[in-house]
């Protein structure tokens, strides 16, 4: 019998990937693996590959950097979200407030959890609008997921406000945020659970699949820690009949390996969008975020708004630089959404920004030559 392929690499990165100013990193990142494959070698003697002991110990580690009194490692940033929907009780039914501006994991976690998503629009930070959520509360409403997009946090202070106003469950989909701060607090501080991708053009990424939760509840995390392994507390009771979807002990090793390196990973892609925000802000036809001095945004993607979009990103990739749209059409207006009844022009910003974003290239192995060669070509265009 003949089998369908379905193990390719999306057409945007196979059509990018011999671009000289890339967004994928891997191969420079990896070139030298000698203490991974050394740990994982370790690994193999033993035979440890189910939530043993490097699973521990990358949880631990995890939980210092996120400042959480537990972290729980599972499949995927995707499995976090669903995980932790099931865990605090999601039911069929259930609605949940997010935004439309997100990448399609947030909304299939929920729906996958028997949860209907309700959008609210965003502001020009690309976050959910916090003055527009409470209008979309309804008597369904159990919980509001803000995605911090692009390593940018959400009005926490405000989101929780609401959600305590309207007994409400809050679940950061932290999933770019790895870091960030906001007013000192770190993301994975201000919900009942959040929760982390490590795909491999992640911040803090592993060689396949990984995800986490974070959350400061024991109770949560005991639930968590049952939800993830098919509900068992040892090998014979199952307390809960429910899900596989656990860290895997290589990919825990790599995020163990590369967590040694979070701070100065964060550290380069916040020098070098300061360096874009320095140079760009002064092109009149583009726009760079707001900035707040008491936020540490950690730039998963380092996004702007400018004029003539797509011609623009025909332009710099000509030019052997690999502009990406994060993403061209919101959750609102994607085929699966049809649905939930929305239409073009419900979500304004939500879908202005969808047509006039463009991301650049970000990551710690961008040289300032490198940089400068982006800025000048995009001057070039706008000439
Ligand atoms: C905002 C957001 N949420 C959730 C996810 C899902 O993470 P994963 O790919 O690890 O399942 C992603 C991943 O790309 C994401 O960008």
């Amino acid at each position: 019998m003949k089998q369908n392929h379905h193990n390719y690499l999306p057409d945007q990165y196979k059509s990018t990937d011999d671009l000289k100013i890339n967004h994928n990193y891997l191969k420079e990142q990896f070139s030298d693996s000698d203490e991974i494959f050394n740990e994982i070698k370790t690994l193999v003697r033993t035979g440890d590959f189910t939530l043993g002991k490097v699973v521990d110990e990358f949880e631990i580690e995890f939980s210092k950097v996120t400042k959480t009194k537990f972290c729980v490692g599972v499949g995927s940033g995707t499995d976090a979200i669903f995980l932790s929907l099931k865990a605090l009780g999601i039911e069929d039914g259930d609605e949940i407030i997010t935004s439309p501006y997100t990448f399609y994991a947030t909304i299939g976690a929920i729906v996958t959890a028997g949860a209907r998503p309700v959008f609210v629009d965003i502001g020009y930070d690309y976050n959910i609008d916090v003055k527009k959520i409470e209008s979309a509360i309804t008597s369904k409403t159990r919980a509001i997921i803000p995605v911090h997009w692009s390593g940018h946090l959400c009005n926490m202070e405000k989101i929780n406000q609401i959600a305590t106003k309207h007994n409400l469950l809050v679940v950061e989909d932290a999933c770019h945020a790895i870091n960030a701060e906001r007013n000192k607090y770190r993301a994975g501080n201000f919900s009942n659970s959040a929760c982390f991708s490590m795909h491999p053009l992640k911040n803090l990424n592993v060689w396949g699949d990984g995800g986490v939760i974070a959350t400061n509840s024991e109770n949560l995390y005991n639930k968590l820690l049952l939800y993830r392994n098919h509900g068992l507390i040892n090998r014979d009771i199952c307390e809960v009949f429910a899900y596989n979807s656990r860290l895997d002990s290589i990919q825990a090793i790599v995020g163990k390996n590369l967590l040694r390196r979070i701070d100065s990973i964060t550290n380069s892609r916040i020098n070098n969008a300061n360096y874009f925000d320095k140079n760009l802000s002064k092109i009149p036809q583009i726009t760079i975020p707001q900035r707040d001095k008491n936020f540490k945004q950690v730039f998963h993607l380092y996004i702007i708004r400018v004029e003539q979009r797509d011609e623009l990103q025909k332009y710099l990739i000509s030019n052997g630089i690999d502009a990406k749209i994060h993403y061209p059409l919101p959750m609102h207006l994607q085929p699966a959404s049809k649905e939930y009844g929305y239409q073009e022009g419900d979500f304004p910003i939500a879908e202005e920004i969808s047509k006039s974003i463009i991301s650049l290239p970000v990551h710690e192995y961008i040289s300032k030559n490198q940089q400068n060669e982006v800025i000048e070509k995009i001057l070039k265009f706008y000439e």
